[in-house]
């Protein structure tokens, strides 16, 4: 049921929080594998490599394990899992397992972790981690995005090279 497709022929869209195209990052090794609801995010072209970057904040359980893996997974779900996706959007890997919770199912392929649920998932190995100090951020994106609530919870960047990207 999946097919492999072509980074051309991916149909993703550039601003998914305008348009609510949530996506789920997924990291962890072995039974570990975690899901977040992210919109940070997106596709770039770098190093010769078609490349997919996500940011994690600190406070986040899959950043924790995003750190300890070598690969992570970008996926889309369809509309009918729309309260899965919000529940690991709202919900901690921390406290427990997300998967059960949320109704989803963690499937590998190529060692990359992803839900068997997306209607897209783009399958990456880590090849950078950066994290976002606030002293090089515009004084208006440091002021509204990490001081208050978010004081102390940076985002680090992450970039994967897009190993595969599989459809259904
Ligand atoms: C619409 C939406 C978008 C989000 N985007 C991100 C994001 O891009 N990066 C991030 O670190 N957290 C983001 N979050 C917050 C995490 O999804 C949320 O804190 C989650 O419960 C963390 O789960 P974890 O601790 O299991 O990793 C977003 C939450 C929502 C509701």
């Amino acid at each position: 049921m999946w097919k492999e497709i072509t980074a051309a022929e991916m149909d993703w869209n550039a601003f998914p929080r305008r348009k609510g195209n949530w996506f789920l990052v997924t990291a962890g090794e072995g039974a570990a594998a975690n899901p977040l609801l992210g919109t940070y995010g997106g596709f770039l072209s770098l190093w010769g490599r078609d490349c997919a970057a996500v940011f994690l904040r600190e406070s986040r359980w899959t950043k924790h394990l995003m750190d300890a893996s070598e690969t992570f997974s970008l996926a889309v779900l369809p509309e009918a899992y729309r309260d899965a996706v919000r529940y690991c959007g709202s919900h901690s890997g921390r406290d427990g397992d997300k998967w059960t919770a949320a109704g989803l199912t963690p499937v590998r392929e190529a060692g990359v972790p992803f839900p068997a649920e997306a209607s897209l998932a783009v399958l990456c190995r880590k090849v950078c981690a950066c994290p976002i100090e606030t002293a090089m951020l515009a004084p208006d994106i440091a002021r509204d995005f990490y001081t208050g609530r978010y004081e102390g919870d940076p985002h680090t960047m992450y970039v994967g090279e897009i190993l595969k990207i599989l459809r259904k």
